[in-house]
């Protein structure tokens, strides 16, 4: 088992290892608190049961429940967040006491809303189920919910008390899953860790590792950078383009992870990029996709102010440089971007 300590305000510490379930009461706090879980439908059948078991018996424990929200995106509105505050309430949960998500990201998120929320800000636990909320969404404290159709636009900054990674969750995820999250460990390669390239690329990988080296990068940036406001930016690398294709086709088509990766290759089209991605069945271009009608959604992008774009460009792996580009100078690159793909396709759309 190996920790990392993130250096924010409050500081908290990441548990990375298999079978951490089993000592749950070695990582977390639950001396005369409340606690209560939240999971959703598809993760409840497989791991509610082992969690509840090992968290009754650690001893100051007052009491202890759960809730199941019905599981996907879709599902993360507003809605969601009241069944969890009715829940709350029902166990009469107060300011010391505890949520813990027990989930993907979609939990996770919601959780540390609510938590954030709930009597102006109660205790959150992150324990991910699934590699993106392992390596990316259980830290760095971005919380919230959908609405209407724009992605994450309720929400707070909120860190955990802890977060709990039992890499043997992974042995349920299904594979599609699995390589939605390689699509963040292989940003955070191409991004900052040369090294992280080689453990994606092995023929066994090493999860524990993987894991822990991906999370170190998370964890630098957003120390340096907790609220957003520069070199976090980093983090966004292909998903200017990403958000955008996730939004075209509506949330259907593609799972977040494959739109970043094929918004990685769109900016940055290396070939060691292009390799580690379909190492993982990730897509590294999308047939079909008309550039122009994304530069226009790429502008309509929350994170795009006084059209202005920061893009995040990986001139080589390991090396991330952030660019300011106006409204012109985007269009034109993807006019470049447009050709280039079609030579590489040799000419198809
Ligand atoms: N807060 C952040 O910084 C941050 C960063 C990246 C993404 N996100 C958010 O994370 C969400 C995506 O997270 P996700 O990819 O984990 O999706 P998810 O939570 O929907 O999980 C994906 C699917 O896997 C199932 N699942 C979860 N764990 C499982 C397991 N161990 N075995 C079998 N099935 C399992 C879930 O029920 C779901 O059907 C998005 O809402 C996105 O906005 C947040």
């Amino acid at each position: 088992m190996e920790t990392i300590r993130v250096a924010l305000e409050p500081a908290y510490s990441i548990h990375v290892g298999r079978g951490l379930l089993a000592d749950i009461g070695k990582f977390i706090n639950v001396e005369s608190r409340r606690v209560l879980v939240v999971t959703d439908s598809n993760v409840a059948p497989l791991h509610l049961r082992a969690l509840l078991s090992r968290l009754i018996v650690l001893p100051g424990i007052r009491s202890l429940g759960s809730i199941t929200l019905k599981a996907g995106e879709s599902r993360k509105r507003l809605p969601a967040i009241q069944k969890i505050y009715t829940a709350a309430d029902r166990q009469t949960l107060g300011r010391g006491d505890l949520l813990i998500a027990l989930g993907g990201g979609v939990i996770g998120d919601m959780t540390a809303f609510a938590a954030a929320t709930w009597c102006r800000g109660i205790g959150c636990v992150q324990v991910p189920t699934t590699l993106l909320s392992m390596v990316d969404s259980s830290v760095g404290g971005k919380t919230g919910v959908d609405f209407k159709d724009r992605k994450n636009s309720v929400g707070a900054f909120y860190q955990p008390e802890a977060v709990v990674i039992d890499v043997d969750f992974l042995n349920t995820l299904p594979s599609r899953q699995l390589s939605n999250g390689m699509a963040e460990v292989i940003k955070h390669a191409a991004i900052k860790d040369v090294g992280l390239f080689g453990l994606v690329m092995a023929e066994e990988p090493d999860f524990v590792n993987i894991i822990l080296r991906s999370l170190r990068v998370k964890a630098e940036v957003v120390e340096r950078d907790p609220k957003e406001k520069g070199e976090r930016a980093l983090l966004n690398f292909g998903h200017t383009f990403g958000h955008a294709i996730e939004a075209h086709y509506h949330y259907r088509k593609y799972l977040h992870g494959e739109a970043i990766s094929i918004g990685m290759m769109l900016v940055s089209p290396s070939p060691e990029l292009r390799q580690a991605l379909e190492l993982w069945n990730l897509p590294t271009q999308a047939p079909g996709l008309k550039l122009d009608t994304l530069t226009d959604l790429v502008f309509k992008d929350k994170k795009n102010s006084r059209g202005v774009l920061r893009l995040i460009r990986v001139p080589e792996v390991g090396r991330a440089v952030i660019e300011e580009l106006d409204e012109a100078a985007v269009r034109g690159l993807v006019a470049k971007l447009s050709a280039d793909n079609e030579a590489a396709s040799g000419g198809t759309p």
